[in-house]
């Protein structure tokens, strides 16, 4: 039996960090997906591998270790926990493709995560819902980053846009936005968990100054809900400008980042801004007119991607 799983990757569209204090955030899942083939091994050992990453692995599923044959994938941890959990140990190949760039800020370790877990359940002929998936996403996230908010796991699994409450509601609402965005990646990793800790400790030295910061970027995020169940593109841009500013008031910013951000603008896009904990990572432009020119300004320096929102979450195929 082969069993097949694919889930797309996101953008944060406004709130990161501030979503860490209980703030709202906004993302959004992207048209360019991960799939996680999983089949019988032919031998008594599981293998993980990758074409697209180049790198292959023989795991060993009791106690979480691997072997690497080829390259050393940071994204084996999550295969790792996700093993050690759910799967009764049988020997199996898990093959990972990707059209996502992996650890730019695009959700690519929720993304594996989600399509790694639909694929084993269904495997295992176990039925789930997806919002058993997502929960279970959520931990093993959770699990190997020591922290991080559902809101990437969930839309991995559910698609759309998702908004993500003060009351840690996962609300899907429905899209009226045109939705060309221009991302903008550094092949310099953003850390997650560096970048959480360091707005922590600007929080706690200067909470008078950041506590209002970070409530600023929560009333941004609840515009932008509003600037997008009216279509209304102009607001929504400019809420992205001066989320900007807020985030690099935090120190999340960086100097490959900011110029992505200059460019994009000075190109046309109507707001942009870092995606995801930054210190790395990417930028998204949104870009209703002037796309490829955005894009093509971007390339010069700069790794680009254009995507467009996408409302398909995880899909499972069986074969
Ligand atoms: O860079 P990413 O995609 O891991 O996003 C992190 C977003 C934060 O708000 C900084 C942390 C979180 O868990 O929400």
């Amino acid at each position: 039996m082969e069993s097949i799983a694919s889930a797309p990757g996101k953008m944060i569209l406004f709130g990161e960090h501030a979503v860490v204090y209980g703030e709202p955030a906004i993302a959004g899942a992207v048209n360019k997906r991960v799939t996680i083939k999983i089949t019988k091994s032919s031998t008594n050992s599981s293998i993980f591998k990758s074409d697209d990453l180049g790198f292959e692995a023989e795991l060993n599923t009791r106690n979480k270790r691997y072997i690497s044959n080829r390259g050393k994938p940071g994204i084996i941890k999550y295969i790792l926990e996700i093993l050690f959990r759910f799967h009764d140990h049988s020997p199996i190949v898990i093959d990972l493709s990707l059209d996502i760039p992996i650890g730019s800020g695009l959700g690519s370790s929720a993304a594996v995560t989600v399509s790694t877990l639909a694929a084993l359940f269904n495997y295992h002929g176990k039925k789930f819902n997806k919002n058993y998936l997502a929960k279970k996403a959520h931990e093993i996230e959770s699990s190997v980053q020591g922290i991080a908010s559902p809101l990437d796991t969930s839309v991995s699994t559910f698609g759309g846009l998702i908004y993500l409450s003060r009351e840690k509601k996962i609300f899907k609402f429905t899209n009226k936005l045109q939705s060309s965005f221009v991302i903008g990646y550094t092949l310099k990793r953003g850390n997650t968990g560096k970048m959480v800790k360091s707005v922590r400790s600007l929080k706690n030295r200067y909470s008078k100054i950041v506590d209002p910061i970070i409530t600023s970027i929560g009333e941004i995020t609840d515009e932008a809900k509003f600037a997008i169940a009216h279509n209304n593109q102009s607001k929504f841009g400019e809420l992205m400008n001066i989320n900007q500013g807020l985030l690099d008031s935090l120190g999340v910013n960086t100097k490959e980042l900011s110029r992505m951000v200059y460019i994009a603008r000075k190109a046309g896009a109507h707001g942009s801004k870092i995606t995801g904990s930054g210190g790395g990572g990417s930028i998204i432009a949104f870009c209703p007119t002037n796309e490829e020119k955005v894009f093509r300004s971007i390339s010069k320096y700069d790794n680009a991607l254009k995507v467009r929102f996408s409302n398909e979450g995880v899909i499972v195929q069986n074969r």
